[in-house]
């Protein structure tokens, strides 16, 4: 399909500070090719509110090709935008009519707060990793090449898929309770379906949890909306890994 050029209204949430009060700001924007990017859309933004000397719009990129997970926005009311398995940097401005108005918000959630426009902080992900989602390997120079530990196929396709996890975050933007529980599963799994991750899997599901909780995530109800905005394809099969692998620890743990 050849790339045309249309028009657009966009109402982006504007916020000074993490304490500042934000609201919908609305621009319009000319132009814009349909070949681009939602991240090159918003870049021309930028360069038309330079050139008109105004603040330009925060927002958070770095690979912009789906692996890095920082490009977190709320389009049109949907985590990473109307297309699906896409994050936003891979979303690109064909997905949209000549002549549309479209809504950009940063990730609403209690534990994901805004530190400017459409830029949040999720670092509460950084230490939920950091609670547990690791292997220790002795390095002594005895350690056995990770090639020479069978795994069985099925196992390793599984930890693969979990591993897919890029950390966006849209699990819990999109889930009316603010659940991260999507994330730890899948943290959790990559290493429970390996030999690797056996030896610390006890400490590993207790931390992770006690982490996510500490940090204000909200409680799963099973409403299956973090599977469906997840551009990885995240199984809720995780989930339910997850929770099996926190009882295992606890019963281990209590005894
Ligand atoms: S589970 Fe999916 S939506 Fe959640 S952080 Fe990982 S990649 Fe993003
Ligand atoms: S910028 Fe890295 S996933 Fe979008």
């Amino acid at each position: 399909m050849a790339a045309k050029s249309i028009n657009i209204t966009l109402k982006i949430w504007r916020q000074k500070n993490c304490n500042a009060k934000g609201q919908m700001e609305t621009y319009t924007l000319k132009d814009v090719s349909t070949a681009s990017s939602f991240l090159e859309m918003l870049d021309q933004l930028n360069e038309q509110l330079v050139n008109e000397k105004k603040e330009p719009v925060a927002f958070d990129h770095d690979c912009r090709e789906g692996i890095c997970g920082m490009c977190s926005l709320y389009i049109n009311g949907r985590a990473h935008g109307p297309d699906n398995g896409v994050t936003t940097c891979q979303l690109h401005m064909r997905m949209f009519d000549d002549g549309a108005t479209i809504y950009v918000e940063p990730w609403r959630s209690a534990a994901f707060p805004v530190i400017k426009d459409l830029v949040v902080d999720r670092s509460a992900f950084d230490r939920i990793q950091q609670a547990g989602g690791f292997v220790s390997v002795n390095t002594s120079g005895r350690t056995m090449d990770a090639n020479a530990i069978p795994v069985p196929k099925e196992d390793a396709d599984k930890a693969f898929e979990a591993a897919a996890c890029i950390g966006c975050g849209a699990c819990v933007a999109t889930c009316k309770n603010g659940s991260a529980m999507l994330f730890v599963g899948a943290k959790v799994s990559q290493y429970a379906l390996l030999p690797q991750g056996k030896v610390e899997a006890t400490q590993r599901a207790l931390n992770m949890v006690r982490q996510m909780d500490e940090e204000g995530f909200g409680n799963c109800t099973n409403t299956g909306a973090c599977e469906i905005e997840c551009p990885k394809g995240i199984s809720l099969d995780n989930i339910a890994r997850l929770n099996r692998e926190f009882l295992k620890a606890s019963l281990v743990s209590n005894k």
